[in-house]
């Protein structure tokens, strides 16, 4: 059975970090509140001019670095975002050319929070399929560009960084011990379309707008469906989860990721956790995670791995793998 495998990461944070104490100084909010509801202790914010691009770009060359991989080897970049440079062509196109790439297939994917999950499932049926063989999976959001700074409950939550991997496709017997993506399940529901949006773009306004959103909604479902979908992966694969080594889910919340420990019986050690540095940097949570836990050596040859996440739309979902 042909299935794509990660086999390398990368990451990008801006240098420039902002604290929940500068924050208070700018609007009515204070550390304790927010390290309280949320975990966070910090965020970083992309400097004036630094793009979408920029930062995905950097991230790409340290996966492939990572990865022992040449730009020449790629032939899919799918980059998931919510904060394009530009309405459009799409921001992978741009990250193709700075990679100096000119063959295969660059796009992005809108999922927002849910992105890279909706990313990686694309990219490995592309893989599966025979469509591509070496791709670079990237999620990067210069999301300070979207957020109200005037608007304590949300701003306060989010960052901007990259994170990138590469993936592919190899040959296996298929069982659910051998190496690379064992499954992956998206899902959207647009009911909940006024739950968490941005009340700007091209069809409506004419400018990007700002986030706006619905904090006790967004975390009541992110619970129930990251932890749904975590389970729904599980069964697929004939797995439970104390077969789970590592369970890395969208960083939006250290309570939410708590939440969602307790709904599943996982130890919240084996939850990779860099919301508390970062932030909510929406579709490069996962992929900045991964990276972290495997510079850290926390993450070894033939450990199981869960991915969940879920974001506006709504739109959520699962990937398993192994590594
Ligand atoms: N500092 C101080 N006070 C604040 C702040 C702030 N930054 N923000 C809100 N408050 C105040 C409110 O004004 C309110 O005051 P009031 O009682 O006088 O009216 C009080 O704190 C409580 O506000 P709530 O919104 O009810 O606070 P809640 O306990 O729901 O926490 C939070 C808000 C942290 C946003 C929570 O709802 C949450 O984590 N939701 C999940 C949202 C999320 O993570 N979204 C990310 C995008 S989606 C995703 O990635 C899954």
């Amino acid at each position: 059975m042909r299935r794509s495998q990660i086999i390398g990461f990368g990451s990008y944070l801006p240098k420039n970090i902002v604290t929940n104490d500068d924050l208070a100084r700018q609007i009515d909010t204070s550390d304790e509140w927010i390290r309280k509801r949320t975990g966070i202790t910090q965020r970083h914010i992309a400097a004036d001019g630094e793009l979408t691009s920029d930062i995905a770009e950097l991230a790409a060359r340290a996966a492939l670095d990572n990865a022992g991989v040449s730009s020449d080897e790629i032939d899919l970049i799918i980059l998931a975002t919510a904060t394009p440079d530009n309405t459009f062509p799409a921001t992978a196109a741009r990250v193709q050319s700075k990679l100096g790439i000119r063959r295969g297939a660059a796009f992005d994917v809108q999922a927002v929070c849910a992105g890279y999950v909706y990313a990686l499932a694309t990219a490995d049926n592309m893989i599966r399929l025979g469509q591509a063989e070496t791709a670079l999976v990237i999620g990067a959001e210069v999301f300070s560009r979207i957020l109200d700074w005037e608007d304590r409950g949300t701003c306060v939550l989010f960052g901007d960084g990259s994170g990138a991997t590469v993936l592919r496709g190899s040959e296996t017997a298929g069982s659910n011990q051998d190496r690379g993506i064992l499954s992956t399940h998206i899902y959207s529901d647009g009911n909940y379309y006024d739950m968490l949006y941005v009340n700007g773009g091209p069809s409506t306004t004419g400018t990007s707008g700002y986030l706006r959103m619905e904090g006790k909604e967004v975390f009541r479902h992110a619970v129930q469906r990251m932890s749904e979908a975590v389970e729904t992966a599980l069964e697929t694969n004939g797995l439970k989860i104390d077969d789970v080594d590592w369970l890395i889910p969208h960083q939006a919340n250290k309570r939410i990721m708590d939440s969602i420990a307790k709904k599943l019986s996982f130890p919240a050690e084996k939850v990779v956790v860099t919301v508390d540095k970062q932030a909510n940097t929406s579709a490069a949570t996962i992929p900045l995670a991964l990276a972290q836990a495997a510079s850290d050596g926390r993450l070894e040859t033939g450990n199981l791995i869960a991915l969940s996440a879920l974001g506006g739309g709504f739109s959520w979902g699962s990937a398993l793998l192994r590594l």
